[in-house]
């Protein structure tokens, strides 16, 4: 089983980068887990869609057929996600060259710095989701607030709080994708 994982930030020591490296160390030995990043997806426009897309979007949408499952940390920004994550999103549903994500299963999870813990944003994003007709699974949410307290000086997440948290999810994905 595959599942691609991707993260809504591209900062170097994103926190929510972190969350998706814990759960690579958290795979069971039938599942792999590649982290895609996304800075180097242009901005989209329909009219590059329609032509010849850059090899950038190709990769990214082979990765997306190729696995299983999606598996989306992101950030909050402005109580919605990111626009990068938003941009990647369009590039994996749109219609004029066809929407990858319908009835493609994704599992969601966020970290930010406050005590809301990606919970506005996560609700957009199910918003997206379904508008593109992802399969999104429901429960357990995860939300990780204030993960500056949280990461070791490397900036991974160790505790076990956070670690039993995307272990249930990561349990959720394997047991809806079997
Ligand atoms: C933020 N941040 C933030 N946090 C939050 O809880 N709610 C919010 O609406 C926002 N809005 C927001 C906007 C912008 C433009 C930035 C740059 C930041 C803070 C955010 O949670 C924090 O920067 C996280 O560390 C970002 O995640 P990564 O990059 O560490 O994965």
């Amino acid at each position: 089983m595959k599942i691609l994982g991707i993260p809504g930030s591209i900062r170097k020591r994103s926190y929510n980068r972190a969350l998706l490296e814990a759960a690579i160390t958290l795979l069971p030995p039938n599942v792999t887990m590649e982290i895609h990043d996304l800075s180097q997806l242009p901005l989209y426009n329909d009219d590059l869609a329609a032509q010849k897309p850059p090899n950038s979007v190709l990769s990214f949408r082979d990765h997306i057929k190729t696995s299983n499952s999606l598996w989306i940390a992101s950030p909050e920004y402005n109580y919605s996600i990111t626009g990068v994550l938003k941009n990647a999103l369009d590039w994996a549903a749109t219609n004029t060259i066809s929407n990858l994500l319908v009835n493609k299963t994704v599992a969601i999870m966020g970290a930010s710095r406050s005590n809301f813990g990606t919970v506005r944003s996560q609700l957009h994003l199910r918003q997206i989701l379904f508008a593109a007709g992802a399969h999104v699974i429901q429960k357990p949410e995860v939300h990780i607030r204030r993960a500056q307290d949280l990461v070791s000086a490397h900036g991974a997440f160790k505790d076990e709080r956070t670690l039993i948290k995307i272990r249930a999810l990561l349990d959720a994905i394997i047991l809806d994708t079997a």
